[in-house]
């Protein structure tokens, strides 16, 4: 996600702007900008690729001025281009912004602008400089501090979706406006200024007295002063908070590993995952990025999801919702396999590449060969602009944000969220009913509060996993759309911890894997309430009677799972095509807690790559 950093004091801008973005590089970006105001100047450079691109050109242009802003991009509406790095202007170039987050009516607004409005970038976050500079133009007189403050939320009041926000006016000098919603931003006071950032790793070096801003506040930064308000400018009281973390703790938000902050990253980017990509009047999903035509989505008549690893047990969800949705024959291909074989593929097949990296070079490979037999191709994938972004005819952004743990976690949350709003889209072209529809999407908008009650047993998951930690091996076992959930558990425990494990369906165990079953042999079972819950039940039966530990995952009032398992961790209950999205939170957790106690590196594990960009 972007990255933001503002100063403001008696010190020379521009090195600790700079600075700054070095400081929230791990933060992942594509590009980068900064602005300096000196007196009724405003300076502003942006440069894509890394910051010493960016501090070549800052130091070339020699930026004076002791007030600024500055921005890392991770881009989410627009391509990786000089012309939609921030900072962004307004109409008049009068004031400049730089903003974190998702302007979900960006295009009503832009509407509402009118065509007199010029726009340089691509981006949604251009729209909303345009859009405060038009409430600045409709204010009277001189531009003062508290009518710029006014114009800023009167144009945040029509904004919905996300924003973490700084933002300044040369008519009105040494004064930043901060705004946040949904994305965080931290205020550091400093004996020499302010400083304002997404996170606190880049003000350690300066203070560690921060103000946390909340969702919908303003505070008004001088360079001795600092007011809060809220949207209805009311004032607001901020106590100063004093951090003990370190730079390494701050990168991780105060979380041990990425992994962990990025298990409870999933409720906040499941919500930008399908943010905007809805509507539940009309019971359906709307992915624009498609690129399809209703009569090209019609003539449809098999989807295939090409994947790797993690990415293809999300598609094999997908695969149970487009065949109970939609009624489309669909099959999950590992890419590796794809390319090799000979898949029937023809102008009625939908191929969808389904990728965190957007650069697995099996899963490219596939997709081109799947061009090349004249499928419709399309990405899932979480990397703005990366390849196969930019080689599929379309697609979605799952805006999971940069997932820097190489054990993948809130990307598999977010394709899965993806690959059920597509089927619920083509279901609706075909034979899901409004009432359906309507159903599914009220219950993905519980989805976040339900995580967070699974996140809320984070300590209770941990001591289950403690008791696990020194098996040799695990089985994990789940039927329907639980088996792609038993075989991300499995994948997670084994690639973090070291432990080995397989997965299989439920049924499946009694044709063969059933021989190594022993006290020594735990097996973990996904046994949730739905159609196959009593069969699945029966399968636990079974491993039982070979005297097997087990470990259950079960529906919140479920006790009878008790009698079956030796711990049970309870998931609370969604429409059966939705329940992957708690219970692999569980075994996520799980993997985690095990791979913690056995002293495993979690976030960058043995003979593993975050992407695999090799055959
Ligand atoms: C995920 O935990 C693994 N690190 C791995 O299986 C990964 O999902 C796979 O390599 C695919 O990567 P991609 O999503 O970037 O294509």
């Amino acid at each position: 996600m972007c990255g933001i950093i503002g100063y403001i004091g008696e010190k020379n801008a521009s090195p600790i702007l700079i600075q700054g973005l070095r400081k929230l590089e791990y933060r992942g970006y594509d590009s980068a900008g900064v602005a300096i105001q000196d007196g009724d100047t405003i300076a502003r450079v942006r440069s894509v690729g890394k910051i010493e691109n960016l501090a070549a050109r800052a130091a070339t242009e020699k930026l004076p001025g002791t007030v600024g802003i500055a921005h890392t991009r991770w881009a989410t509406h627009g391509g990786v281009t000089e012309e939609n790095a921030h900072p962004h202007t307004d109409q008049s170039e009068s004031l400049v912004l730089v903003h974190n987050g998702i302007v979900e009516n960006y295009r009503e607004i832009k509407e509402q602008l009118g065509s007199e409005h010029i726009y340089n970038s691509e981006t949604d976050s251009e729209i909303l400089a345009h859009l405060i500079g038009e409430h600045i133009k409709e204010s009277d007189g001189k531009l003062t501090e508290e009518s710029f403050r006014l114009a800023v939320e009167c144009a945040l009041k029509e904004v919905r979706g996300t924003y973490g926000l700084v933002v300044m006016h040369k008519d009105v000098p040494d004064y930043l406006i901060v705004a946040r919603m949904g994305s965080p931003l931290v205020i550091g006071v400093g004996t020499d200024g302010y400083y304002i950032a997404s996170d606190a790793t880049p003000m350690l070096a300066y203070t560690k007295k921060v103000i946390f801003l909340e969702d919908g506040e303003i505070a008004c930064v001088s360079k001795t002063d600092m007011q809060t308000f809220n949207l209805k400018d009311e004032c607001v009281v901020k106590c100063v908070e004093e951090i003990e973390w370190n730079q390494e703790q701050a990168e991780k938000q105060g979380y041990e590993d990425f992994m962990l902050k990025e298990i409870h990253d999933q409720p906040t980017v499941f919500e930008d995952a399908i943010r905007g990509r809805f509507n539940v009047e009309e019971g359906t999903a709307h992915l624009g990025g498609l690129n399809m035509t209703e009569e090209e989505m019609h003539s449809v008549k098999r989807i295939v999801l090409i994947a790797c690893g993690t990415a293809s047990y999300a598609s094999m969800v997908g695969k149970y919702a487009f065949e109970r949705l939609a009624g489309i024959p669909t099959e999950v291909d590992v890419a590796s396999e794809f390319r090799y074989r000979d898949p029937i593929i023809d102008k009625h097949t939908l191929v969808f590449g389904v990728s965190q990296s957007g650069e697995t070079a099996d899963t490219l490979a596939a997709l081109r060969e799947a061009k090349r037999k004249g499928a419709f191709v399309r990405g899932i994938v979480n990397v703005v602009g990366s390849t196969i972004a930019r080689e599929t005819d379309g697609g979605t952004y799952i805006h999971a944000g940069p997932e820097l743990a190489v054990a993948s976690t809130k990307a598999y949350t977010n394709m899965v969220a993806i690959l059920l709003l597509y089927a619920l889209q083509f279901g609706r072209l075909k034979r899901v009913a409004l009432a359906t529809g309507e159903r599914m999407l009220h219950a993905l908008l519980e989805i976040p509060q339900k995580m967070n009650e699974i996140l809320d047993t984070a300590e209770q998951i941990k001591t289950i996993a403690k008791v696990y930690a020194n098996y040799d091996h695990m089985f994990f076992i789940g039927r329907g759309i639980n088996y792609p959930v038993a075989l991300e558990g499995s994948i997670k425990l084994k690639e973090i911890s070291y432990i080995h494990s397989e997965a299989y369906p439920g049924g499946e165990l009694k044709h063969g894997p059933m021989a190594l079953l022993s006290e020594n042999f735990p097996v973990f079972g996904i046994m949730t309430k739905d159609q196959l819950y009593d069969k699945m039940r029966s399968n636990i039966e079974e491993v039982r009677a070979r005297k097997a530990p087990v470990i259950l995952i079960a529906s919140q009032g479920d006790d009878t799972a008790k009698e079956l398992g030796e711990h049970v961790m309870y998931t609370p209950k969604t429409m059966e095509l939705l329940q992957p999205l708690l219970n692999t939170v569980i075994l996520q957790l799980f993997s985690y807690y095990v791979a913690k106690e056995l002293g495993r590196d979690v976030d960058r594990p043995r003979n593993l790559a975050k992407s695999v960009t090799v055959e």
